[in-house]
């Protein structure tokens, strides 16, 4: 299987690559913000809980985002080459208990690509979508606090990557296209190289 995390901030573009990514490679997307976002449209008691972490900036409790993977993970599965997962996991707890997961499923996380982006574009982005798409997070003071989360938590679960040398940062400024022909390049040589 070929199992990929896209990782990095918000605003790093990992929703847009993960969709080319997972039609080019044929890989089930699990993104969990999205899942999360179609609880809140449902108001379902899942969505009225999100809604009180995300729109705080604040990430929801692993134990709830681990509960929200395992429904996921297996659904459909056998129809894919594998998971691209997108803004999971977000904590080094996540990344230990995916661990768990995959090897239960006689499987490893392949690899994580950083999309690495510089702040002030990322803010840019974000500040952009609110006036196209108006996600209800996308609002100054919660991508204030978005951002401040996501770089408490990004070392160690990079560094948790960097031990198992599956870690690759890749640069995340340039077009959607230029973005991902790098990502692609990253995936290809790593096929390579198992078939090798
Ligand atoms: P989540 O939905 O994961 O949001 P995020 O990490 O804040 O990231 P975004 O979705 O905003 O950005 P992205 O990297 O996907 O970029 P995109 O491609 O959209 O999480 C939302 C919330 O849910 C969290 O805050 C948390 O509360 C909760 N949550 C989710 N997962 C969790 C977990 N595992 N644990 C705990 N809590 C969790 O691009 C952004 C914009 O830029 C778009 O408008 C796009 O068109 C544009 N763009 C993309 N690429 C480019 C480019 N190359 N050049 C110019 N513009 C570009
Ligand atoms: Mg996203």
């Amino acid at each position: 299987m070929l199992n990929i995390i896209l990782f990095g901030a918000p605003g790093s573009g990992k929703g847009t690559q993960s969709k080319l990514i997972a039609q080019k490679y044929h890989l089930k997307h699990i993104s969990t913000g999205e899942l999360l976002r179609t609880e809140m449209k449902k108001q379902s008691e899942l969505g009225k809980i999100a809604e009180n972490y995300i729109l705080k900036g604040n990430l929801l409790p692993d134990e709830i985002i681990m509960d929200i993977l395992i429904k996921n993970i297996d659904d459909d599965l056998k129809n894919y080459n594998g998971i691209l997962f997108d803004g999971f996991p977000r904590t080094l707890p996540q990344a230990e208990m995916l661990e768990k997961i995959l090897h239960e499923r006689n499987t490893e996380i392949t690899l994580l690509i950083d999309l690495k982006v510089n702040e002030e574009e990322l803010i840019q982005r974000l500040l952009k979508r609110a006036e196209i798409e108006g996600r209800n997070d996308d609002k100054p003071d919660i991508i204030k606090k978005r951002l401040e989360i996501y770089v408490q938590n990004a070392e160690p679960i990079n560094e948790f990557y960097k031990k198992l040398n599956k870690y690759i940062a890749i640069d995340g400024v340039g077009t959607v296209e230029e973005v991902f022909s790098r990502i692609e390049k990253v995936i290809n040589s790593k096929l390579n190289e198992a078939e090798n």
